[in-house]
């Protein structure tokens, strides 16, 4: 049987109905930002694999470093006890967010972290005795898929068989130039009511909704409105983070804090599966006391995992490195070049960049949506032309790991643009 064969008998695929779906690619190697399958052809990893994978497939001192933990220790146990690993983890993460930021509780993936920032929220309400129990989200909005961060995103199609287990959430659209005053004003009216607990928000772009960027000022005003009301303020970093949108953190281009910090993918440069919420040291003081049921009684087997927690501070030294800085500049540099040459160019919708970020809405002449045609085409023009690129329906987005070269940046570009102009 081949590996194929293999997997259709035995595996369950996220995000896929296996009655219609094509068969999976066979890969079987990664080097740098490059994924090669069994028939030894090769595909530019062009998303990151979902986004994760920052310093490309293999890196030797990611390497070098997991093999060394898993010398020293592999796993133990984290309630009553800790370990080098995660303490050097958490210090190194907390040395690079804004000062206000004490600590870090681990977790496995991005939808747990911002599980743990929810119940961190409901909790610290809770712990003071003051009834708050709505939530504030955006319009389009991903957080996860376990049931808080669901809660929290957007209603419809992916979630709908659940949609009666979901907590209280109000939605707002996502701010421009013209909606901006209303959003402030709608803010306020929800917020009067004193009901509300927290405010959720992928900072300045919103991922699996199709790249959908927006502007720090605008963010910045309606965390001042939450600040105003006493409302916890969530940034969902789990795509942003570590470098996306050109700093380490998508909140180091705004004016305002939040509460509560949720970190995954990039976490670990996406080689092992690690979640990291961090807390404010007035969050974290919310739940000192001498009764057990205020502490955050939650967990997992694998908290704090000691070859993760080790990968995140090795990642975390590659990511500050010079030559990784440098290069996330110059991705962000040509990104920009590209945008500034297409911004009139009819083919796109919108075509905007944001540090590494590279975001085009192509015109289909009707709604863009998850589910329009242009996905398939594109996405078997890429894997002919050795790129694997997952669109967002018609938002073809190109977020590759940072060590990419100038010449296979270029590539990427022609590619897309030969694609778009035979269309
Ligand atoms: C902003 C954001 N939050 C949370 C998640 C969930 O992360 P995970 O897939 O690791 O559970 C994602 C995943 O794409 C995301 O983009």
């Amino acid at each position: 049987m081949t590996l194929i064969d293999r997997d259709k008998r035995y595996v369950w695929h996220p995000f896929t109905q296996a009655q219609i779906a094509p068969d999976p690619i066979p890969i079987v190697k990664g080097d740098g930002v490059w994924l090669y399958d069994e028939d030894g052809n090769k595909y530019l990893d062009s998303n990151s694999s979902w986004w994760t994978i920052i310093h490309g497939h293999g890196h030797p001192y990611l390497a070098e470093k997991l093999h060394k933990q898993f010398l020293t220790l592999d796993h133990t146990v984290f309630a009553g006890a800790t370990h080098p690993a995660a303490v050097e983890a958490a210090e190194k993460v907390l040395k690079v967010l804004p000062n206000n930021f004490e600590k870090i509780f681990f977790s496995d993936n991005g939808s747990t972290s911002v599980e743990v920032g929810i119940k961190m929220v409901y909790q610290y309400w809770y712990n003071k005795g003051i009834e708050r129990k709505r939530f504030l989200a955006l319009e389009g909005a991903y957080h996860g898929d376990t049931f808080g961060a669901m809660s929290v995103g957007q209603r419809g199609y992916f979630n709908k068989p659940f949609e009666h287990l979901f907590f209280d959430v109000d939605y707002i659209p996502l701010p421009t130039e013209e909606n901006v005053d209303q959003i402030c004003e709608q803010m306020v009216k929800l917020f009067e009511s004193g009901e509300f607990a927290g405010f959720i928000f992928e900072p300045l772009v919103q991922g699996a909704a199709g790249f959908r960027i927006y502007s720090p000022e605008h963010l910045d005003r309606m965390m001042e409105i939450a600040r105003r009301y006493g409302v916890k303020i969530i940034a969902d970093e789990v795509m942003t983070g570590f470098g996306r949108t050109g700093k380490t953190f998508a909140i180091q281009h705004l004016k305002n804090c939040p509460d509560i910090v949720c970190m995954s993918k990039g976490l670990t440069g996406g080689v092992m599966a690690c979640g990291f919420t961090a807390a404010t040291g007035e969050m974290y003081d919310s739940f000192l006391s001498d009764d057990l049921g205020k502490a955050l009684l939650h967990g997992h087997s694998f908290t704090a995992n000691p070859l993760s927690s080790a990968i995140v501070s090795a990642s975390l030294d590659l990511l500050m490195a010079e030559n990784t800085q440098k290069r996330i500049q110059q991705i962000s540099k040509a990104h920009q070049r590209f945008v500034k040459e297409h911004q009139n160019n009819p083919i796109f919708r919108s075509v905007k960049s944001l540090g590494t970020i590279l975001s085009c809405e192509v015109e289909i002449g009707e709604e863009s949506g998850y589910f329009s045609d242009l996905r398939t085409k594109a996405y078997n023009f890429f894997l002919e032309n050795e790129i694997l690129n997952r669109p967002l329906g018609n938002v073809i987005f190109f977020n590759p790991p940072y060590c990419i070269t100038d010449e296979e940046l270029d590539d990427f570009y022609q590619k897309l643009m030969k694609f778009l102009n035979e269309q």
